[in-house]
């Protein structure tokens, strides 16, 4: 077990979860007003379109909440987890897209996602979306690291664009802490946050693990 604690000072300026000590990079109110300008866009370009939102679990779960507070159109929420199953086989590695049980035919699906990174989670959230025959997917991200995103799909609503720097907060963590905190973090340049997906995984979870999402 992998065990942590967040410090946070006074001034919440600066953060320690496990080993790593975080400065406030976005505010809570920088984010509400940013949330605010996706939905008011949002709530005019997709008024007369059949619309589900699906938010990607864990990480999704705060922008969700505050963006479809502000959504005066109606719409379907829900929400799905990836995991991924490595299998014997060297390379073998399944993704599933789990808890989602709409119907998605002739809809439009908005996802909602906390970070597109390297974009290899929404490219595989993509490409499984579009066997249920939604008319059309689009994509949003509270966060984009846009100098690592290397994915084809056209993400149609971005929050803020962001260095290729690991962040925690609103959602977002580091080996589980950090989630709830209303502001977002980020980590030191230079300094590299050890994920579950590397070398910080446990023997157990090699098997069957649930991904960082
Ligand atoms: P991608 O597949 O490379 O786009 O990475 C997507 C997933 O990695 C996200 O859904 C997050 O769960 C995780 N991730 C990427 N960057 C960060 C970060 O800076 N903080 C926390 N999680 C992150
Ligand atoms: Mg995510």
């Amino acid at each position: 077990m992998y065990l942590a604690h967040v410090i946070i000072n006074y001034s919440m300026s600066r953060i320690v979860i496990a080993d790593k000590e975080f400065d406030l990079y976005l505010e809570s109110v920088k984010i509400q007003q940013q949330i605010e300008i996706m939905a008011d866009r949002m709530n005019s370009e997709l008024k007369s379109r059949n619309v589900i939102f699906i938010g990607v679990l864990n990480g999704a779960f705060m922008f969700a909440a505050d963006l479809l507070k502000r959504i005066h159109i109606d719409v379907q929420i829900s929400f799905l987890k990836v995991s991924s199953y490595r299998g014997i086989a060297s390379g073998m590695n399944i993704k599933r897209l789990i808890g989602l049980n709409e119907e998605l035919k002739g809809k439009t699906v908005v996802i909602l996602e906390d970070i597109v990174d390297t974009g290899k989670t929404i490219e595989d959230i993509l490409f499984q979306l579009k066997g249920f025959r939604p008319s059309e997917i689009l994509i949003a991200t509270l966060l984009l690291k846009t100098s690592s995103y290397k994915g084809s799909a056209k993400i149609d609503y971005i929050g803020f664009e962001i260095p290729d720097r690991f962040v925690v907060g609103y959602g977002l963590d580091y080996f589980g802490f950090g989630r709830n905190l209303r502001n977002i973090y980020m980590l030191g340049e230079g300094e590299e946050a050890v994920t579950n997906e590397g070398e910080g995984k446990r023997p157990e979870d090699e098997r069957l693990e649930e991904q960082r999402t």
